[in-house]
């Protein structure tokens, strides 16, 4: 594909929008946010800033001789090996692919390719932030997710209902036309997860590029939670991949969009921890009516909006919060999150926050960080679903 067939927005020609983190003015005015929502810089906590870098490299200063020139000099060979160490080691940075490409600005094309994607179909986000989490908590953001194999990761029971795979491989043939090899399909994942975010009425957040993929993908690797997972229990995980029960929580917004289905809900519904009745913590009208949608014994397993408030389905906001603290929560861990005295504080400050979408997205760049391959470790996959 050129890059005429792309549906460009018309201010294209400066050529860094994207790899500064910027999307286009055209795509602002469509959205139903405003400018400086995107804007607007996040940090990613887990990755050194520039500004941090030199800050740690002055403090051996002091210790390098009282003499201001030498001290100089010795402040910029330690940056110079700061630097050949980041490097030599690799590490994510914002644009990573400028001028990797060619003329073409990586993130853009990803923008319009998934935009168009989008359009067709708002699902996308959910798809999206629900591969994205699943990758990163199994041997880290580094696409495993994606290969394809008998015991693969996707073959996992966990992983059965992980849709979208097409997308990215549509994203990535793109790529691979206008450079082949360059971009890995981990990045691909991330950028491809943040362009939905925005679409859907989430905040534009900053991520960081230079992933690479890796080599590896065993269903017997595929540790995720279940739906039933204590709250403690949840926590623990995610302290253990270095998120706090607030970033958790954030994380879990991610239940705004998307669906889950019957299967998933029936214990509650029924014969919740074998009492013989439902859930008590599920408010009454949303029993019944979650009763119809998944009679008894029925033998089709559909879908129920994870966040039930009909007008939000696709959109990532904060309603998610206002009704699991209504008791209007389909999985038992959502329900949870706004009743368990680890989170339920949490949950009520989102519920009424304004700034979700700011703090969602930076929760989503922290998850983007998670276990990165970068430097010379793992590959640049010809195809996400193959190694080389
Ligand atoms: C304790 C943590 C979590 C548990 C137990 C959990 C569990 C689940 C379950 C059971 C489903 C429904 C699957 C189905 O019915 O097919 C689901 C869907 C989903 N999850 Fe999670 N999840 C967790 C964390 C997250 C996180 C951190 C994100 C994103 C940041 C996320 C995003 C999604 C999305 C968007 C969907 C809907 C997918 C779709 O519509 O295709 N989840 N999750």
């Amino acid at each position: 594909m050129t890059e005429a067939s792309f549906d460009a927005p018309v201010e294209i020609g400066a050529e860094d929008y994207f790899e500064t983190a910027e999307p286009l003015v055209s795509d602002v005015r469509e959205a139903t946010h405003d400018f400086e929502v995107m804007v607007e810089t996040h940090e990613s906590p887990a990755i050194l800033k520039s500004s941090e870098a030199e800050e740690v490299a002055a403090k051996p200063q002091k210790h390098l001789g009282a003499n201001g020139s030498s001290s100089k000099g010795a402040l910029a060979i330690v940056l110079i090996l700061m630097t050949l160490f980041a490097q030599g080691h690799g590490a994510l940075q914002q644009g990573f692919y400028k001028g990797k490409c060619g003329r073409k600005n990586v993130e853009q094309v990803i923008y319009n390719a998934v935009r168009a994607k989008f359009r067709k179909d708002h699902t996308l986000v959910a798809a999206f932030l629900r591969m994205q989490f699943h990758d990163c908590f199994v041997r880290g953001c580094e696409a495993s997710l994606l290969l394809d194999g008998p015991n693969s990761e996707k073959t996992a029971g966990a992983n059965g209902s992980v849709r979208g795979f097409e997308i990215i491989d549509s994203v990535k043939a793109v790529l691979e036309k206008l450079c082949p090899g360059v971009v890995s399909c981990a990045d691909i994942i991330v950028i491809a997860t943040r362009v939905t975010v925005f679409l859907a009425g989430g905040r534009w957040y900053q991520v960081q590029t230079g992933r690479r993929d890796g080599l590896i993908s065993r269903a017997s690797d595929v540790n995720l939670p279940g739906p039933t997972i204590p709250v403690s229990d949840a926590v623990q995980l995610f302290n253990n991949k270095g998120f706090t029960a607030e970033e958790m929580v954030l994380l879990l917004g991610g239940h705004t969009v998307g669906v889950t289905h019957c299967s998933f809900v029936t214990d509650r519904l029924y014969d919740f921890q074998n009492t013989g009745r439902a859930d008590q913590s599920m408010s009454p009208s949303l029993l019944a009516s979650l009763r119809k949608t998944c009679p008894l014994n029925s033998p089709t397993d559909s879908p129920i909006a994870l966040d039930q408030n009909p007008r939000s389905v696709n959109t990532v906001d904060n309603s998610f919060y206002k009704q699991i603290v209504a008791r209007r929560g389909v999985l038992q861990i959502d329900q949870q999150l706004a009743l368990d005295s680890q989170t339920k504080a949490i949950v009520q400050n989102l519920a009424n926050a304004t700034d979700f979408g700011t703090r969602f997205g930076r929760a989503m760049a922290k998850l983007s960080t998670v276990g990165v391959l970068t430097g010379n470790q793992g590959e640049i996959r010809r195809s996400c679903r193959s190694v080389n």
